[in-house]
């Protein structure tokens, strides 16, 4: 028995992989990413890259592969901001993906589904305080104002359906994810990561969104006991309507936020810039989530309050930007604020010859050096493609430091001697 995570290497994906594989579950895992990170494939029992739920053969294909999925979790969705600038594809992701994923499941058998709705989906009608989910249930008719939200509803739809032929689908409504990944997608609550990111890097924040206005968030900590209590619950026990259920977490607005970061950084400084599309969202979403139905049915309750979710997530941030500057003054040699190809070469070469029993990085020692100069070469040239140098032959901290946000150069050896173990095991033979 296996749960299925499609769209895991996003900021949600990852932790509940994390938080599924560390109680012992077994997780398969796929993701449209061409392919899935490596720390995320070592917690899987399956890795797929290449998996976009707008294929429907591929999605098919990829039940048929792993008859031991009992529960899925669809995952892959653009967000607000992001389905904004593109209502056609985010539909087709969001809607058409769902589609896709509930045949695969009505055809394999597969009844549990598991859904991640949104604060999205409520509209300037819907309550300001105590939001439940049932509230959408009740008012179908309500415009959520937005195509994320109305996605959202089409979902919701198909499950509905897909309930009604067997399936048991369960819905939750979250509020803002706030995390301490270094990526995250264009999202609306996401100016609240932005805003500590800058504070961090000792930049000044343009405020997108009204700084009074207040949104429902969630530290991803209290999100995942939320979505584990969600999908383990008994069929019995989910009382709600359409098993939906709000998630909550903590409440604020942007000026609290920026008064709690300042307890860290005394200056950052913050103006206001408001984009229209995150302002709009912002007034439209309710400002506080109701937490009876879940602590009642799913025994559910938040522990984490802005002063903790700021220190966790300036804390990392912090560590982040220090690591990647600890990192980039290894790799330059001559301390001249760039790095060269000749510096990556040298630093790539060193990694590439840590011995075995200290660094799965590594090469078999037996690896003949002509062979290793020349994968090292290669390997400079894929890192300088990967971080997309501006400037010929010179990589700046702004260019390294970004790159890190996504990879980091023990990864990206791993990835590339993976990707190599063949011609390697190949050359020891020579
Ligand atoms: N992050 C939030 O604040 C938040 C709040 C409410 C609801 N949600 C919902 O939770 C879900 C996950 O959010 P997230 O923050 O992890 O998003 P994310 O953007 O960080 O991750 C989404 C993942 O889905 C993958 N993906 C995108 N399109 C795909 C496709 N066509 N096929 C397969 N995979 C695809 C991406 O590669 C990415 O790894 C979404 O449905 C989102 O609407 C998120």
């Amino acid at each position: 028995m296996s749960t299925l995570i499609i769209g895991a290497a996003g900021a949600v994906g990852t932790r509940l992989v994390r938080a599924l594989a560390s109680r012992g579950d077994k997780v398969v895992v796929a993701d449209r990413l061409p392919k899935v990170p490596a720390f995320l494939a070592q917690q899987a029992v399956a890795a797929y890259g290449n998996i976009d739920v707008r294929d429907a053969s591929g999605i098919m294909k990829l039940f048929k592969d792993n008859p031991g999925v009992t529960t899925v979790w669809n995952l892959a969705a653009p967000l607000s901001v992001d389905t904004a600038m593109d209502p056609a594809v985010a539909e087709a992701v969001t809607v058409g993906g769902m589609k896709n994923v509930l045949d695969g499941m009505s055809e394999t058998g597969v009844r549990r589904i598991c859904f991640t709705d949104s604060i999205g989906s409520f509209g300037a009608t819907a309550p300001r305080t105590q939001c439940t989910a049932r509230w959408l249930t009740e008012n179908p008719t309500q415009d959520p104002g937005s195509d994320y939200g109305r996605q959202k509803k089409g979902c919701r739809e198909l499950m509905n359906e897909f309930a009604s032929r067997g399936g048991d689908p369960r819905f939750a409504v979250l509020p803002g994810v706030l995390h301490s990944k270094a990526v995250w997608g264009g999202g609306t609550t996401e100016y609240a990561l932005d805003a500590m990111q800058a504070a961090a890097r000792g930049d000044d924040y343009e405020c997108p969104i009204d700084p009074s206005v207040v949104l429902p968030m969630i530290y991803v900590t209290d999100l995942m006991r939320g979505l584990l209590s969600l999908q383990d619950a008994p069929e019995a026990q989910l009382s709600e309507p359409e098993r939906g259920y709000c998630i909550p977490g903590l409440s604020f607005n942007a000026e609290q936020l920026f008064k709690e970061i300042r307890r860290h950084k005394p200056d950052f400084k913050t103006s206001v810039n408001l984009n229209e599309t995150m302002n709009k969202f912002a007034h439209l979403w309710p400002d506080v989530l109701s937490t009876k139905e879940p602590e009642a049915d799913l025994g559910y309750a938040p522990h984490v309050g802005l002063r903790e979710m700021v220190g966790h997530v300036m804390m990392a941030q912090e560590e982040f930007l220090a690591r990647s500057r600890v990192v980039f003054r290894m790799v330059d040699d001559d301390g001249n604020g760039t790095l060269s190809k000749k510096e990556m070469n040298m630093f790539l070469h060193d990694l590439l010859h840590v011995p075995e029993d200290i660094s799965s990085t590594l090469m078999p020692e037996s690896t003949p050096a002509a062979h290793k100069n020349m994968l090292c070469r290669e390997l400079t040239e894929k890192a300088f493609q990967d971080i997309g140098v501006k400037k010929a032959g010179e990589i700046s901290y702004p260019e390294f430091h970004n790159w890190t946000k996504r990879s980091t150069l023990c990864t990206f050896v791993q990835d590339f001697i993976k990707e190599k173990g063949a011609d390697i095991d190949f050359m020891n033979d020579d």
